[in-house]
């Protein structure tokens, strides 16, 4: 079970110091995992100020080139030289503000894995295809199309465009027929098994009916995760909702 939580471009050295002291009452459980994924002028620091802890930190971005003139992009070799462990790799917000295309992301995504980090990558259909009933077909087309050729570490995030920051879920039996679809479209390009997160709108409100849904390895979390209040119940929920199943 793993709980990611994407900070986008939010919360600065004065927030992540507060964020990070309350951490530090609280008892983590060695059966989830968690991924905080800060902006990266802050990633030593936090980094720095989580190492005692089973909190990992991790990069919203990474280029498809180790080094060279590209102003403005971040290595992956630099990010897990500071330390990470995880990076997203097109998120929709990359894809629409950034203009990311599917053949970007897979290299992004190879540079990644590459560089030996593991990559989460995002695919999320809009709300034309869901309504359209293209959901399925979309996203299996978007993965494809931005599916490393090699990895060993690849997660999947399903995330479906209209409800990221929208407060708007599919229901639960619209993320398991998606994420049994993700599994099985890897499966069947690539012989490998993936896990699969959920992210779009989770809460403190919904986080126990997603966990409940079969197929759901974990969960992206973005507004959600910049109170420590809310990052902790999500991580609660997760860890009371693995010792329910065992
Ligand atoms: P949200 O964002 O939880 O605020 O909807 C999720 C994401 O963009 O990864």
């Amino acid at each position: 079970m793993f709980i990611a939580a994407n900070w986008k471009m939010n919360l600065d050295k004065v927030s992540i110091s507060k964020f990070c002291d309350d951490l530090y009452n609280y008892k983590f459980s060695s059966k989830v995992e968690a991924c905080i994924f800060p902006s990266i002028p802050y990633m030593d620091y936090l980094n720095n100020l989580i190492k005692k802890l089973p909190i990992s930190v991790g990069g919203q971005n990474c280029h498809y080139k180790s080094y060279g003139a590209f102003t403005g992009e971040v290595s992956p070799k630099f990010l897990r030289d500071t330390g990470c462990e995880y990076v997203i790799i097109g998120h929709s917000e990359r894809r629409t503000i950034n203009n990311e295309s599917d053949n970007e992301i897979k290299l992004r995504a190879q540079s990644a894995i590459d560089s030996n980090l593991k990559a989460i990558l995002c695919v999320g259909e809009n709300n034309s295809h869901r309504e359209k009933g293209y959901a399925l077909k979309f996203v299996e087309q978007q993965l494809l199309k931005c599916l490393p050729n090699d990895f060993k570490n690849l997660l999947v995030a399903y995330e479906p465009v209209w409800s990221i920051g929208t407060g708007k879920i599919p229901n639960v039996s619209e993320i398991n027929e998606m994420h049994d679809h993700i599994k099985k479209v890897v499966l069947k390009s690539t012989n490998k098994k993936v896990k699969v997160l959920y992210g779009g709108s989770v809460n403190v409100e919904n986080i126990d009916s997603i966990l409940n849904v079969i197929n759901v390895d974990g969960v992206l979390v973005g507004g959600a995760s910049l109170k420590v209040k809310d990052f902790l119940a999500i991580y609660s929920a997760a860890v009371k909702h693995l010792n329910n199943s065992m």
